[in-house]
Order: structure tokens, then sequence, then C-alpha cells
């Protein structure tokens, strides 16, 4: 049985440090992409408060195709530069969304959705995937999030 979960009260700092130890020690030896990223995403789910859907899109061909998550279920495909996960997808960088109506061209997958991060993960210079973390409070991500989001990218992007 794994047990990973967050302590409680802990700095954000902390928080992402041990959410990275744990995405590291799970994904250890396993060279299956899908196992990875489904272990991600629930320990994504475990690790952060106040989601209702997080997850991974993934690259394929010229579009975003849905991949392990936690929450409802999602729209499956996104084209590269539509809504958020495209945002992220074209232009390689991170998008913190503090309110995801002003957003122009907003997937809305799950109504409750307020605010949103979605980080790529890069290998070899490419954006393989996107990592979508999806909250029904607004503004519920900031600089620290994106940070700690973006260290777990870069830390799993050969596993996934
Ligand atoms: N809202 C996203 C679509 C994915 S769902 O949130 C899971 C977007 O605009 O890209």
């Amino acid at each position: 049985m794994y047990d990973f979960t967050p302590t409680p009260g802990q700095p954000k700092s902390a928080l992402y440090r041990d959410l990275l130890e744990a995405a590291l020690a799970i994904t250890e030896g396993e060279t299956d992409a899908v196992a990875n990223m489904a272990n991600c995403a629930a320990l994504l789910a475990g690790f952060l408060s106040d989601l209702n859907w997080s997850g991974f899109y993934r690259m394929i061909g010229d579009e975003l195709v849905l991949g392990p998550f936690a929450g409802r279920p999602a729209c499956i495909r996104i084209a590269l530069g539509k809504g958020v996960c495209g945002a992220a997808a074209a232009t390689g960088k991170t998008q913190l969304v503090a309110d995801v109506h002003a957003f122009p061209g907003h997937i809305a997958c799950d109504a409750a959705s307020r605010s949103e991060l979605v980080v790529p993960v890069r290998r070899g210079g490419a954006v393989i995937a996107v990592i979508d973390l999806d909250s029904p409070l607004l503004a519920r991500f900031d600089a620290e999030d994106a940070a700690g989001i973006e260290a777990l990218a870069a830390a799993i992007a050969d596993r996934i």
C-alpha cells in the first residue's frame, strides 16, 4: 500500500517538496506512462486542496488528448491554441488563470471550475503534455503553485 499524504498545515514550499518526492518515489523504475500519469494525477488530487480536476492532456499529433486524471469526465481533444490547455501547449508557457470566465476561449469542461493552472511538460525541448489543475475557487493558484507544478513537470517528464 502506498501512503503518500500531505502534512496538514504545512507551508506550500514543503507541500510541493513532499509532492515532488512522492511523485518521484511512485514512478521510480516504472516505464508505463499511463500508470505514472495516473498515479501523479491521484497525488495532485490528494496533496492539493480545493481542486475539482487534476490531470494530464498529452500532445498527440497536433492536438491535446485527454490523459489520466482525477475529477469529472472531461473534454477529450483540445486543438493547439484553444482554451487554457491549448494556450499552454502552443506557447510552452505556464498559464495561471485567476478567473476562467475572463480567459478568452476557456473550455468549460466542468462548470464548477473558476480558476485554473496549466503547466507544459517538456521533453527534449518539445511540449509532450500539460498538467491541468482546476479549482472551484477564484484565484486558487499563485506563483508558488506554478513553480511547484513546473518542478513536478520537469521531474516526471522522462517518466510519462
Ligand atoms: N478548461 C480547460 C479544458 C480542460 S478541463 O478544465 C479539464 C481549458 O480551457 O483548456
